[in-house]
């Protein structure tokens, strides 16, 4: 076996090659881009914060795989959990007649963790699944509420809600449309930090046709961006105001990353609808879902006839343990507060090295998401070039320094594992300021 070879110490690169021309020639990847694969990484083992890879040299892993990974890599307690799962109940069906127990205690956890008036739970296989879902919730409730003209979705530019058709549809940032239009009708999306900016949409698309308003409480991919205080609580405002359904897109946030359990508790506001995936399972079977208030949760009951959206991994037995499991060591090793603590050391020990960079424009974050944004210009924020490459090219030089992590544009990203140690912290810190002074010497 290829890990096995590894081990032994054979020729890495010779393997290495041969595995990836076998790669290009057979596999198409996520945002596939034989170029930049072509120098590609493939991964074969994780222990902790670190991954490592088929030339046998260890990387931090910076972002906690796509930023779910959060109890770190190698933790038998979740193969425990898959396999007992597994070993007893590989797979039943979760549609209207059919259960399993460890769903049912799935949802009982999550409805003490999520926000109060939020009690019941459908499952998907990961984050798009879980926005198509709410989007199909929320157009459903107002159906069901005799409002049917409620269908419209407004999001935000730069929120990413993942690449099915409607989630593409409301993701915002630009790049992800071209090659799959046309995009879902009736999506629109607002600036990402105004909160009027939402109200006259709603205006403008009027009231009576907007069925929600869907924002990440941190956005992520589009680069990590925090918004004021005052932010999310206007937004709740101006939601119920215009009987505009609200929802939150926690697939980053939720489960501790911005270092409380769910992101809007930062501001002490609830959604009616909560998409999760990625760290419910810390990405070690592919899981999500969404809950809903209980207002939306009592109108499905009193529906007519069944409600027609459904996943055959709905609810799926090893995802639901395997999502227990990592709830519980959640809880029994303290890693909200921990990522809250963290987060803090990491942007402290970001700012104390990079600063005062001449390139530097800003050093932001919430718990353990953070960012760190190079800027042409630090007094006026205005961008390099994108002909510069300088994003990919500090990405660049990190990784061959050992730290692996994303760039969008120009923005560095870091949302390492809950369990990162505090000196690997330092020393994620101490690369990307290697890497930005080598890249744009001061
Ligand atoms: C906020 C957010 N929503 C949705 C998604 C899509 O999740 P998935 O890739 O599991 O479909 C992502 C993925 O990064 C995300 O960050």
């Amino acid at each position: 076996m290829f890990e096995e070879a590894c081990m032994r110490g054979y020729n890495h690169c010779a393997v290495l090659h041969d595995l990836l021309s076998r790669d290009l020639a057979s596999l198409i990847h996520p945002q596939h881009d034989p170029a930049v694969h072509r120098a590609g990484r493939v991964w074969v083992r994780g222990n902790g914060a670190m991954l490592t890879d088929a030339d046998g040299k260890e990387y931090i892993d910076g972002l906690a795989g796509l930023w779910n990974v959060v109890l770190g890599h190698g933790r038998r307690e979740l193969a425990d959990a898959a396999r007992e799962q597994m070993e007893t109940l590989g797979y039943a069906s979760g549609y209207a007649g059919s259960s399993n127990p460890r769903a049912v205690e799935l949802a009982e956890r999550l409805g003490q963790l999520t926000y109060p008036n939020i009690n019941r739970f459908f499952f998907t296989s990961g984050g798009a699944e879980a926005n198509e879902t709410a989007i199909k919730v929320a157009r459903s409730y107002w159906k069901l509420r005799g409002r049917p003209a409620k269908t419209k979705v407004i999001s935000r530019e730069l929120g990413y809600h993942g690449t099915t058709l409607a989630a593409m549809s409301a993701t915002g940032i630009a790049g992800y449309w071209p090659q799959f239009e046309p995009r879902v009708p009736g999506f629109s999306h607002v600036a990402p930090l105004s909160a009027d900016a939402l109200e006259q949409a709603i205006l403008r698309e009027g009231p009576d046709t907007v069925a929600m308003f869907l924002a990440e409480p941190v956005i992520g991919v589009g680069g990590v961006i925090v918004p004021p205080d005052d932010y999310f609580p206007r937004i709740r405002e101006i939601c119920d105001r215009h009987d505009v359904l609200f929802a939150a897109d926690e697939v980053i946030t939720g489960f501790g990353r911005t270092g409380k359990w769910f992101g809007l508790e930062h501001w002490n506001v609830a959604p009616d609808i909560v998409q999760f995936a990625k760290a419910i399972t810390s990405g070690y079977f592919p899981f999500g879902g969404v809950g809903v208030s209980d207002a939306i949760a009592r109108s499905l009951d009193e529906a007519p006839g069944p409600w027609m959206h459904a996943y055959t991994y709905s609810a799926h037995p090893v995802g639901c343990a395997v999502a227990l499991r990592t709830l519980q060591i959640i809880d029994e090793e303290n890693l909200v507060a921990e990522a809250a603590r963290k987060g803090a050391l990491l942007i402290e020990a970001l700012r104390s090295r990079l600063g005062d960079h001449p390139h530097v424009g800003e050093i932001r974050g919430k718990g353990l998401m953070c960012a760190v944004e190079f800027v042409k210009d630090r007094a006026t924020k205005a961008p390099f070039a994108p002909e510069e490459q300088v994003g990919p090219r500090i990405h660049a030089d990190a990784v061959a320094r050992g730290l692996f992590s994303r760039v969008r544009g120009d923005t560095f990203v870091l949302a390492p594992p809950f369990v990162t140690p505090d000196k690997v912290l330092e020393r994620i810190s101490d690369i990307l300021a290697a890497a930005a002074r080598t890249v744009l010497p001061a």
